[in-house]
């Protein structure tokens, strides 16, 4: 495809999304870096260097579209156990990204949040990620939550400690209550999560808040996901019905 063609399927594909209703929180799995990586004769780490690439060209269009989150799985709690090597660059990575794109993110009014046990990770990671947090609170353009050291059921387990530490009975423990204590409160949940490399797994992302989310895998490894394959997930989720536990028929009447 030329250059020219690329542009006129991008525009075609940024108009149909944009006139079918965007979603609010879009969450991604970010995998297939060591494949892509593998395929091309080069290292593990080079192939997260690619992908940390596509990530700011991504968050870019994802707030051009006017999506209000996105949240991106950058390192679980299950991560630590790779070769120390790959862990030690991908901290590199993550921390030079909160570093380098701070300014930028924050002229755009984008808001920083992080989720996972983040008092574990590194005192500069906390620091800067701390530092983004502060500085762009107050913004209101797309919320990126950058999910590192993170972990579904940790961050449930997390939710429950807290509340018993505040001392809510047991009766009064909600659906409600479990949302309000987790890593962040005011998070809708996702209505669209995607995973790269055609992999069908949810590997211990998002378990409270994917109840009802819509999943679209793309066979393309993160590096190669780009933004047309980004519209074109966006496309898949739109055609789909949300149905929440009701019968098709009654969607279709409420929204008659
Ligand atoms: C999974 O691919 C990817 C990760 C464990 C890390 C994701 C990290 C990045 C995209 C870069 C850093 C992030 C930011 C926000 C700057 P994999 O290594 O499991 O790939 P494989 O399954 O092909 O081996």
């Amino acid at each position: 495809m030329t250059d020219e063609e690329r542009n006129s399927l991008k525009e075609n594909l940024v108009e149909e999304v944009l006139n079918s209703g965007v979603p609010e929180h879009v969450a991604m799995i970010m995998d297939g870096n060591g494949r892509w990586a593998k395929d091309r004769g080069f290292t593990r780490i080079r192939g997260h260097q690619a992908g940390a690439r596509n990530v700011k060209r991504l968050v870019q269009l994802a707030d051009d579209l006017g999506i209000r989150h996105i949240t991106l799985y950058a390192f679980s709690i299950e991560n630590w156990a790779r070769p120390w090597l790959e862990v030690s660059a991908l901290m590199r990575l993550i921390l030079a990204y909160i570093i380098r794109e701070r300014n930028e993110l924050h002229k755009k009014g984008v808001r920083f949040r992080f989720l996972g046990r983040i008092s574990e990770l590194s005192p500069r990671i906390i620091e800067e990620a701390q530092r983004s947090t502060e500085l762009m609170a107050k913004n209101t353009g797309i919320t990126l939550n950058l999910c590192i050291n993170y972990g579904g059921r940790s961050e449930i387990v997390d939710a429950i400690k807290k509340i018993i530490i505040v001392g809510i009975p047991p009766e009064k423990i909600t659906e409600e209550i479990i949302s309000q204590y987790l890593y962040v409160p005011d998070l809708p949940d996702p209505d669209l999560i995607i995973r790269t490399s055609g992999e069908m797994r949810i590997s211990n992302f998002l378990l409270w808040q994917c109840a009802y989310s819509e999943l679209v895998i793309s066979a393309k490894y993160w590096p190669d996901f780009d933004e047309i394959e980004f519209l074109k997930s966006l496309r898949v989720f739109q055609l789909r019905e949300r149905r929440f536990g009701k019968t098709s028929e009654q969607i279709i009447s409420s929204e008659g």
